[in-house]
Formats: C-alpha cells, sequence, structure tokens
C-alpha cells in the first residue's frame, strides 16, 4: 500500500486545499455563501465521477444481476405516504425560546440552548423532505417532494424493469442520483448537506435468503471502499441497534469511516424485507409479486439495500488520501488516491513553453488523452507543477524536455515513490499502464 506518514488530518487542512486547488468551493461564494451548500470545481468534479463511476462499475457493469436505471427526482406524491416517508421521516426538533435557534433534540446534551442557555420549548416532529409545487397553481393538490432517497424509483419501476431486462431473482437495480433532506443541523464540510447525491442498490431475493444476502452486501460493501484505497483501520461495520432501525428496516449496518471529528457513515446496507413491494401494491393496487417459474410459486420478494452516499465518499477518499512528507519549507503535500479515484491519472508537463517543445508535448497529451483522464500543464516551474499535481493526486507525471526532441523519449515521475524513468513515446502507454497497475495494487486498502 502506498506509504502515508499521516494518520489524521484536520478538516480545516482539506477544507482550505479543497478551495485552492478547484475540489470544492462553497455555493454562491460572491454573495456570502449559502450556508452548507457546496459546489464540485473542475479538480473535485472529476474525483466525485470517478467514484461513482468506479462504484456503477463494480455494481452494474461487473455483474449480469444488477441493472441500472436513471429516475426523476421528482414522483407521484403517493410514494412518499405508501413508503412511509410522509409520516416518519422526521427528526426530533427543539427551538430555543430566547434566541431562537433550533436544534435536533438527539444531537443536544442538556436542557438548554447550548448558544445562549435558554430554554427549549416543546419538541416536535420535523419533516425532512422539501416540498415544491407542480404547475402554475400553488395549492395542496400541486404539491409535490424532492425525493429524499432514490430506493423508491427502483420500488415503483420493478416490474417495468423486472419484464423489460427478462431478470430473474435475485436480481437488483442501482440508481445514482441527487437526494434532498431538509436537514434540521447540517455540516462537517460536505459529509451532512441538505442537497446530496446517493448511490443505491435495491438487491430483490427470494424471502428466506434475505439474510444470507445482506451478509454478501455488507461485505461487499466493506471490500469496495478497501479495494479502491481507503486503508482497512479506518474503517468499520457497525450493526444497528434495535431502537435505531429506519422504519423499513428488519436489519441494518453501517460502514464507517474515522473522520476528523469521530466515526460516520459511508453507507447503510438494509434489510428492507417486502415493506416497499408491498406497500407500494397496497397504496396503487397493482400486484408487485413475482411468478419464480423454478420453484412454480408466487412470492413478494425481499429486498436488501447497498445505500451509499457519493459525497461522502468522495470526502472520506480525500482524507484518506491526505499525506504530508518532509519538513518546513520541503515539506510536500501529496494525495495518495488509488489510480481510478484520482481526478487525473496523468499529467504531461513540457520543461518549457518555448515554441520549439510545445508541438511534441502536445502530440504526446493528445495520444494520451484517447487512453488516461489527462491534463497539461505549462505554467511556473516543473518543481511547483510536480507540487500542483502531488497536491491532486496526479499518479503519473510526464516531462517532455529538450532531449526529447533527439530521442523521442520522456521522462515518467511517480507520485508516490517520486521515481522518474526515460521511456520513448512508443512505449509511453504501456510504461504508463503499467506504473497505473502497481500503484492500483500497492493502494489496496
Ligand atoms: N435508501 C436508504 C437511505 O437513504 P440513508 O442511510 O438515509 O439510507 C444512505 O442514506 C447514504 O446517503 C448515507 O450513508 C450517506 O452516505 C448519504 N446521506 C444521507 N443523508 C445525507 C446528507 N444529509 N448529506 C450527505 N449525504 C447523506
Amino acid at each position: 500500500m502506498a506509504k502515508r506518514t499521516l494518520t489524521g488530518t484536520t478538516l480545516d487542512t482539506i477544507v482550505s486545499l479543497a478551495k485552492r486547488r478547484g475540489f470544492v468551493f462553497q455555493s454562491s461564494e460572491i454573495y456570502g455563501g449559502l450556508s452548507s451548500v457546496w459546489d464540485y470545481g473542475p479538480v473535485g468534479v472529476e474525483l466525485k465521477r470517478n467514484v461513482k463511476d468506479a462504484w456503477w462499475k463494480s455494481m452494474v457493469r461487473e455483474r449480469d444481476d444488477v441493472v441500472g436505471i436513471d429516475a426523476s427526482i421528482l414522483m407521484h406524491p403517493d410514494v412518499w405516504v405508501a413508503s412511509g416517508h410522509l409520516d416518519s421521516f422526521t427528526d426530533p426538533l427543539v427551538e430555543c425560546q430566547e434566541c431562537h435557534r433550533r436544534f435536533r433534540q438527539d444531537q443536544i446534551e442538556g436542557d438548554t440552548c447550548p448558544d445562549c442557555g435558554g430554554a427549549f420549548g416543546e419538541p416536535r416532529q420535523f419533516n425532512l423532505m422539501f416540498k415544491t409545487f407542480m404547475g402554475p397553481v400553488e395549492d395542496s393538490s400541486a404539491t409535490v417532494y424532492l425525493r429524499p432517497e432514490t430506493a423508491q424509483a427502483m420500488f415503483v419501476n420493478f416490474e417495468n424493469v423486472q419484464t423489460s431486462s427478462r431478470k430473474k431473482i435475485p436480481f437488483g437495480i442501482a440508481q445514482i442520483g441527487k437526494s434532498f433532506r431538509n436537514e434540521i443541523t447540517p455540516g462537517n464540510f460536505t459529509f451532512r448537506t441538505r442537497e446530496f447525491e446517493q448511490m443505491e442498490m435495491e438487491f430483490f431475493c427470494e424471502p428466506g435468503t434475505d439474510d444470507d444476502w445482506h451478509d454478501y452486501w455488507m461485505n461487499f460493501s466493506m471490500d469496495w471502499f478497501k479495494k479502491f484505497g481507503i486503508r482497512g483501520e479506518k474503517l468499520m461495520l457497525r450493526v444497528h441497534d434495535a431502537d435505531e432501525l429506519p422504519h423499513y428496516s428488519k436489519a441494518s449496518a453501517d460502514v464507517e469511516y474515522e473522520f476528523p471529528w469521530g466515526w460516520g457513515e459511508l453507507e447503510t446496507i438494509s434489510n428492507r424485507t417486502d415493506f416497499d413491494l408491498k406497500a407500494h401494491a397496497e397504496k396503487s393496487g397493482k400486484d408487485l409479486s413475482y411468478f419464480d417459474d423454478q420453484k412454480k410459486e408466487r412470492y413478494v420478494p425481499f429486498v436488501v439495500e447497498p445505500a451509499m452516499g457519493a459525497d461522502r465518499s468522495a470526502l472520506a477518499f480525500l482524507l484518506d488520501a491526505y499525506d504530508e512528507e518532509g519538513e518546513g519549507k520541503d515539506m510536500r503535500v501529496v494525495l495518495r488516491f488509488h489510480p481510478d479515484i484520482a481526478p487525473f491519472q496523468v499529467a504531461v508537463l513540457p520543461l518549457s513553453k518555448k515554441d520549439t517543445l510545445s508541438p511534441t508535448a502536445r502530440r504526446v497529451y493528445d495520444l494520451l488523452l484517447a487512453n488516461f483522464n489527462a491534463q497539461y500543464d505549462d505554467t511556473q516551474s516543473i518543481g511547483r507543477r510536480y507540487r500542483r499535481q502531488d497536491e491532486i493526486g496526479t499518479p503519473l507525471c510526464v516531462t517532455v524536455d529538450f532531449d526529447t526532441l533527439d530521442d523521442d523519449s520522456v521522462t515518467i515521475r511517480n507520485r508516490d515513490t517520486m521515481e522518474q524513468v526515460r521511456v520513448p513515446i512508443d512505449n509511453l502507454e504501456a510504461a504508463i499502464r503499467e506504473q497505473l497497475n502497481t500503484m492500483r495494487a500497492d493502494c489496496q486498502g
């Protein structure tokens, strides 16, 4: 595994690196920002896209028992009645009688306001779903909700997907998309926000096989994070106590990561039983049972759900990759991302901006662009450019120098070892693939 000297870093360090290098900016910053809302910059968008692509590849493209969908954020309001979200998707809210700040009751330690010491009013249940209106009339019959989870689209499309894809149980439906929750206390950078992206998969199975599938998907989830470089000692699987289970779940466990403020959830793997399909069948009047033609019996499938946050996972990858080497002005900040998670896999750095080098450097860049996510950087000194690429975690830098014009060779510099090797341009693609493969193997958490 790539050597990391640091066991932990502060969130402030990451927030400032994220802004400086174009990972994450505060939303609407020129207007003073919108609290707890974040925008991904040119580097961050690549990181988050890679996280989502890695998940989609492992979950959908590399398996023949999971298919994908991309459903709308707005759904029929009855979906949220049937799913229980309208009644039960609430947090207990208390308001200070003095300063009128509001808190989640289960997140405060004590009976008085942590800000001003004032007394709290009676707690009330606050529904986390955002409401809006569909069409030009703003009355209750036009109320629709921004989905608080992507999962419900998999349940209401169960029959459409099963019949059109001809999948037999057990099989899963996966989706990546935005969800919205009007969290009472968002915070910790992109960890808890009101708009976020989820990567969820509903795995439909025969009743009685659900416990085994729950075990299978818990192991799969832990392995997935390790495969893409999160250190094993920073991960744990925490089984929910009975009193914290979501309203739909028979058993749940969280994959947790050790964030700078403590352990926090990246993913929940739940055994949702037949709760959702039965609830939608009852509310819609549509039969959502399945005929098992091998067993010659009809049943309502049980569902096991791995539900992961894309933003939280991207944050965990960022924090876990952070490392510092050396001290003082010689200190090197390096993000030791797995090559499939790194925003860019390779950067092409011409030694000088001179016209004599640029055409060759551009030719090398074009060659690499076809196969890798590559960046071209010809500003500032070569040393500074290496540092910049280290700070965004680019595994390999390819330097084009004046000798290249004579020997048609370039230098590959490795992010982790800082070793440099000279290779002919003709062999460059193969040499890069080989180094990336070695780094992939080294990165396993
Ligand atoms: N369909 C089940 C479900 O939504 P969840 O545990 O509420 O389960 C799944 O959410 C994942 O979505 C969480 O593990 C987390 O990574 C992410 N998530 C949930 N709320 C979030 C928020 N307010 N901000 C960022 N990510 C969030």
